[in-house]
């Protein structure tokens, strides 16, 4: 039943239906119903009124946008990632924004294996071979690939998701090294087993690994982080995967790797301009692509829209939301 008082949201996407029913207990709600995005114009129009906007992370929540939506009060994006909201830009605002941690850690981290387990065994190539009718049978040669056991995992990024990955790196053998973030390089993180992993800086990690792992935020600081120069550091035999953001990576000196056998194979879960992918990565079979799919399972992606919801109608009823991001303006 509609009603005046009640706060007003504009949720960005259609979400599952118990999100929706939660959100609906609490607010007036306009969903955006069609397949596909809203365009900006389109999510002004539908936020400008709005106290509370669910957000997906395609979404760019930007100065000028915040600017046309003066009732807005909180931002909740159904993401672990927020690289597409201006977080000083709100602040300065009033307005909370909130993400979607931990619900995802072992999703995400589960696709990493995956990637890891494609690429250097060469699941995409084997698919497409059988799927083309050109298998001829075991052969003792055919598609062979790199164990991981005794091999070195090099993760870059170890926040929740990327310890998360290292947890199962003694079940395939493989020994994790790490790099954090170049403003932490005394912090000690421990496995499952208590032990310490070895913290390194980001170009041992990248000599020393025989897969390099990225899980790390989207930021000035870690745009193109693998570029022409940091992929070649890399071992020719060593395998590169990216369960971060597309522009972590810079897509053409992975081409460029894959062309002159700098590294022996890349997995992508994210690209630089989604859903683009660069027609060069298309041409190698040592490149294993899937469109995005790291927290998608039936299970994950309901807690995080879940998760984006109860944040959204704590904020909007004047309690403290649960995830809120690092330096968001929270007002209780
Ligand atoms: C997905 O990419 C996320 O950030 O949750």
């Amino acid at each position: 039943m509609s009603s005046p008082s009640r706060p007003r949201v504009f949720v960005s996407r259609r979400l599952f239906q118990e999100t929706l029913d939660l959100i609906a207990q609490h607010a007036e709600m306009d969903v955006f119903d069609c397949s596909g995005s809203p365009t900006p114009e389109e999510l002004v129009a539908r936020t400008k009124k709005c106290h509370g906007l669910v957000a997906q992370g395609t979404d760019r929540i930007d100065a000028a946008f915040l600017d046309q939506c003066p009732d807005l009060r909180v931002v909740c994006n159904v993401a672990v990632g927020y690289n597409n909201i201006d977080v000083a830009a709100a602040r300065e605002r009033k307005v909370v924004v909130t993400n979607t941690p931990d619900v995802l850690n072992e999703a995400c981290a589960a696709l990493t294996w995956g990637l890891i387990l494609g690429v250097t065994r060469r699941l995409g190539e084997g698919e497409r071979t059988l799927r083309a009718g050109q298998w001829k049978g075991f052969q003792l040669d055919f598609l062979l690939g790199m164990d991981l056991v005794g091999k070195t995992l090099g993760i870059i990024g170890m926040g929740r998701i990327g310890q998360a990955v290292a947890a199962k790196a003694a079940a395939f053998g493989m020994r994790a090294i790490y790099m954090r973030s170049p403003r932490r390089p005394d912090e000690v993180i421990t496995g499952p087993d208590g032990a310490p992993y070895e913290g390194t800086t980001l170009e041992e990690v990248l000599r020393r690994s025989d897969v390099v792992t990225l899980h790390c935020p989207l930021s000035p600081e870690t745009h193109h982080l693998i570029n022409r120069e940091s992929i070649r550091l890399m071992k020719p035999s060593a395998y590169l995967v990216n369960m971060a953001r597309g522009p972590v990576v810079e897509e053409a000196s992975v081409v460029a790797a894959l062309e002159n056998g700098w590294i022996a194979g890349a997995a992508l879960d994210v690209y630089e301009l989604e859903p683009v992918v660069h027609p060069g990565l298309l041409k190698f079979e040592n490149a294993f692509l899937i469109p995005h799919l790291g927290s998608a399972t039936r299970e994950t992606r309901t807690a995080m829209c879940n998760l984006a919801a109860r944040n959204l109608i704590e904020v909007l009823e004047g309690r403290a939301p649960v995830t809120p991001i690092p330096g968001s303006f929270i007002d209780v």
